[in-house]
């Protein structure tokens, strides 16, 4: 672990026209050095933005919450909350958009994201939080190393971005019990 983290984690109450931008690259930079995070290559920046401006609304709607991480370069971080959820679901939450920019990763700061996401689902009064993940990925490590609990496998679920089929991993994190 760093002594002092080279990055700031907050929560931003609105995703504005700078913000949207740099999560677009740190977006772009994901899927173009491999990661299945539900694009395909070639990825343009325009599909980064709009998917960004998606999320912003669902920001302004109180839908999502968003964390950044930023350095010295800009954003080099993000994870997501996905509030809104059924009637029947309002004490959970989905964990979503874990993205950390090639340049800033293998430092702690995925850790530190979960961590503060964690927090913020406390914050918001969810007790569950559920995520998938790519199999074998380095994020599977992470999430269980974490303490997130396994909960299985569903094989052949999606396509890493440059084709072939990856399966997914389902995790849960029960905050009421840590
Ligand atoms: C998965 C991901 C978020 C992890 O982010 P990260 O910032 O590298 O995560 P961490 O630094 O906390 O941990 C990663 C590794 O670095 C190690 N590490 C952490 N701090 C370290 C340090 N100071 N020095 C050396 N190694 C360190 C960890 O032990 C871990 O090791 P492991 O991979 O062997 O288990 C990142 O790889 C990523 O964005 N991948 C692409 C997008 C993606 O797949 N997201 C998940 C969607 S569900």
């Amino acid at each position: 672990m760093h002594p002092t983290p080279p990055w700031t984690l907050r929560r931003p109450d609105v995703l504005d026209e700078p913000l949207v931008a740099g999560l677009a690259d740190v977006l772009i930079d994901c899927v173009n050095s491999g990661a299945s995070v539900s694009f395909m290559q070639p990825f343009t920046r325009e599909r980064a933005l709009a998917f960004w401006s998606d999320v912003a609304r669902g920001v302004a709607s109180g839908a999502r919450a968003v964390l950044v991480a930023e350095d010295a370069r800009g954003i080099c971080g993000t994870v997501q909350l996905i509030l809104a959820q059924p009637e029947n679901q309002p004490h959970r939450a989905d964990l979503a958009k874990m993205l950390v920019h090639t340049r800033a990763r293998r430092q702690g700061l995925g850790a530190a994201l979960m961590r503060a996401a964690e927090g913020l689902g406390r914050e918001c009064g969810k007790t569950l939080l559920v995520l998938d993940t790519v199999t074998g990925g380095d994020a599977e490590r992470l999430y269980a190393r974490l303490g997130w609990v396994r909960v299985g496998e569903i094989p052949n679920y999606a396509l890493f971005p440059a084709g072939g089929f990856c399966s997914t991993t389902y995790f849960y994190r029960d905050l009421a019990a840590v």
